[in-house]
């Protein structure tokens, strides 16, 4: 039976990756049924909504969607359409493996860490209003709720998977009620697995910690905004954004989408790598509970990545967009 899924392809780099994306896992041998649509400014265009009442309804019935980078306007303009999915289907989860590749040389070899980002609260409620004119209050919002489901999510994954250590990262020095109560509900949360150590940084300092020694972490509980710098920085510890892969969770739905944004200074030009999408389409496999698919994909992304001959140029080699896909369509044979 195929897998109904619903596929945005997101604009700037996100439907050269996608497309790309697309090919290799129908050759994997699992069937496939996209929905297909568009979002942001393109769907403004088509259907005169930003998000298109057809997607959301696409996304009610198949729990499951693939998702290229959309641009959100900076400064104005429309409400960003991450942000909006994530919120309207619960997404509070937002799982973000970070690992290293064979064959790409970094600073750090062998870097092995999860992020686990609060996905629908903090500063992204999208709480602004202008008081008088020249001051604007935003509001961040923190609950009891938001806070101790994300921990439990964090340590229930890391209790199954066998991983040693949670950190909160926080600033609870200055936003002492809000990431107070963060910590508060993460502590409490951390009792329940006494096998797995729990640590609190504060976010600077943690910055400065994962650049000097990321072997030192293991899991990182995050809220929103830390989460969604974090997962940057985290990335261009293994070799940059063209690689790390993403997942947003909620109990019900799931969206499968890399950590990077729609790359305008690159778009359209078949350069941009697909390895972060095609690993966030792996994370997408493994939630099917098609795990011989997504083993054949992670290890032809591996192959081709040892052999060095068909890299994108972000991580140092020449190829294209395509042709790195054909590299990992060989691969896969
Ligand atoms: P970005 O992630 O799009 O790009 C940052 C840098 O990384 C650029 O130099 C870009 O060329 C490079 N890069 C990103 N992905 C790459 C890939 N697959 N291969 C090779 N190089 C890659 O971040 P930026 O420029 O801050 O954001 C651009 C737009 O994307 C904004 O409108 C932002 O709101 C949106 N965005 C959307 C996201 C989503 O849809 N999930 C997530 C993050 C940003």
């Amino acid at each position: 039976m195929a897998h109904k899924v619903t596929l945005v392809p997101g604009d700037g780099i996100g439907p050269e990756v996608t497309q790309q994306v697309v090919r290799i896992l129908e050759a994997t041998g699992v069937k496939f049924e996209w929905e297909r649509y568009a979002a942001g400014a393109e769907a403004f265009e088509i259907y005169g909504e930003y998000i298109p009442t057809a997607l959301y309804e696409s996304i009610e019935r198949n729990k499951v969607a693939l998702k290229g980078p959309v641009t959100t306007p900076v400064g104005g303009g429309f409400k960003s359409i991450n942000v909006t999915l994530r919120k309207k289907f619960d997404l509070f989860a937002n799982f973000r493996p970070i690992k290293n590749l064979p064959g790409l040389a970094t600073h750090w070899p062998g870097v092995d860490l999860i992020i686990v980002r609060e996905n629908t609260e903090g500063e992204y409620v999208g709480l602004e209003h202008e008081v008088v004119p020249g001051v604007v209050e935003s509001i961040k919002v923190i609950t009891e709720k938001g806070s101790t489901r994300i921990a439990k999510f964090a340590f229930d994954y890391a209790r199954k998977h066998g991983r040693k250590k949670i950190h909160s990262i926080h600033k609870a020095n200055i936003m002492k009620m809000s990431d107070g109560l963060f910590l508060r509900c993460a502590r409490q949360v951390s009792e329940k697995f006494p096998e797995i150590f729990y640590g609190e940084h504060i976010i600077d300092n943690t910055c400065m910690q994962l650049v000097m020694n990321p072997y030192q972490y293991d899991t990182l509980l995050l809220e929103n905004l830390y989460g969604d710098i974090v997962s940057d920085l985290c990335a261009g510890l293994v070799g940059g954004l063209g690689l790390v892969p993403g997942a947003n969770l909620g109990h019900e739905c799931a969206i499968f989408e890399a950590v990077h944004g729609s790359a305008p200074d690159i778009a359209g030009k078949d350069i941009a790598n697909p390895t972060a999408l095609l690993q966030s389409a792996v994370l997408m496999l493994l939630h099917l509970d098609e795990t011989a698919a997504a083993g054949k994909v992670q290890a032809a992304i591996e192959k081709v990545y040892s052999e060095r001959k068909t890299l994108t140029r972000d991580v140092g080699g020449s190829a294209g967009t395509t042709q790195f896909a054909d590299a990992i369509l060989a691969a896969i044979g």
